[in-house]
């Protein structure tokens, strides 16, 4: 099968197009022929080598969410399976690949009317946008922040918010016309990269959900309302600096909180419980995905130049 490796950290052009054997379903595992597959900002962070932590090598098989069609089930996994149109999760690698193998508990089966496109741009990002603002226990008529709201956590994540009745939902973002799109998906007022956004912008915020992190993250700290709630979901732009709990501390009598959520920490009946939910919703039109290209999937450098040039609003999807 066709597949895409790292073979060498760093740029998007050490990524390569090889021929790999095809996975075999072990005890509990489905096999999937592909026929969309995710490309996240994870992907990103793995690929320039960010998360030495994890122990990636050259070699690896990236991709962690695909589409398709299931065609062979391992032992012990139900045969009704094979034939039926479904998304998967692949763990941190193998998903960029012509046939995909994932456990049973991480498969889900499409709901008519929804794109294999669309449920790798909603699969997993869907579930972190609901359990952030769930973890921030966000309540009707409080103001929201979502930074990094262009990618498909973020854009999920400003409609659950005004869905859920939030007294505003403010959005960073690095252009005006991307702006233009998150307002017409929820967002109520627009802010640049640094948190700047106006006049009329509110001056501060009850939950921020942050996608972004780095180096910037201490001034959207700044912006809490006392008893806010930050959570840090991603970190697209890098870690914060070291000292950046010291803000924390100093603001001590403002009652701030500050957690990071990780969907690793949510069960997966749970998680799947709500996944099955928001593809419900997609299919009838209540939730939408913003699909930014689909390209073939020996483009995947491509897909990953497009990333990191900032030209991506939602998710770009390879098909095999
Ligand atoms: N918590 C979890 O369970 C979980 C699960 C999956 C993934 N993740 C994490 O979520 C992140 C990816 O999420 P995503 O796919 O939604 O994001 P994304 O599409 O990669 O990025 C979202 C937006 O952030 C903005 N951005 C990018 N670089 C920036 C920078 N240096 N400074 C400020 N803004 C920047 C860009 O929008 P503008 O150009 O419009 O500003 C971009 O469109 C990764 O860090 C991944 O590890 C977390």
């Amino acid at each position: 099968m066709k597949a895409v490796v790292i073979r060498e950290f760093g740029n998007p052009d050490g990524l390569e197009v090889v021929d790999l054997p095809a996975p075999v379903p072990a005890p509990g595992q489905v096999l999937i022929a592909t026929e969309a597959v995710g490309v996240g900002g994870v992907d990103a962070v793995i690929r320039r080598g960010t998360l030495p932590a994890y122990g990636f090598r050259e070699g690896h098989l990236l991709g962690s969410e695909v589409a398709g069609r299931v065609t062979a089930v391992g032992e012990g996994v139900d045969a009704s399976w094979i034939g039926r149109r479904v998304w998967a999760f692949t763990g941190l690698s193998g998903g960029y690949a012509e046939r995909a193998v994932a456990a049973v508990e991480d498969v889900l089966a499409l709901p008519d009317g929804l794109t294999g496109a669309d449920a790798v741009t909603l699969g997993s990002s869907g579930v972190v946008a609901h359990f952030a603002l769930d973890r921030a226990g966000c309540t009707p008529g409080e103001t929201v922040l979502v930074r990094g709201a262009a990618g498909s956590i973020g854009i999920t994540a400003v409609q659950l918010a005004a869905r859920g009745g939030a007294g505003a939902v403010a959005v960073t973002t690095s252009s005006a016309e991307r702006g233009a799109r998150l307002r017409d998906l929820g967002a109520t007022h627009v802010l640049d990269r640094s948190g700047e956004g106006g006049p009329d912008a509110p001056a501060g915020f009850d939950v921020v959900i942050d996608v972004v992190g780095g180096p910037q993250l201490p001034l959207f700290l700044d912006k809490l309302n006392p008893n806010g709630r930050y959570v840090a979901v991603g970190v697209v732009g890098g870690q914060p600096p070291a000292d950046f709990g010291m803000r924390l501390m100093n603001a001590f009598r403002r009652s701030l909180s500050f957690a990071t959520f990780s969907s690793d920490t949510v069960p997966g009946p749970d998680r799947q419980a709500v996944r099955a939910t928001q593809f419900a919703d997609a299919a009838h039109g209540d939730l939408r995905t913003v699909v930014h290209e689909v390209l073939p999937l020996d483009q995947a450098a491509l897909a990953h130049h497009q990333m990191d040039a900032g030209k991506v609003f939602g998710r770009v999807v390879l098909a095999p």
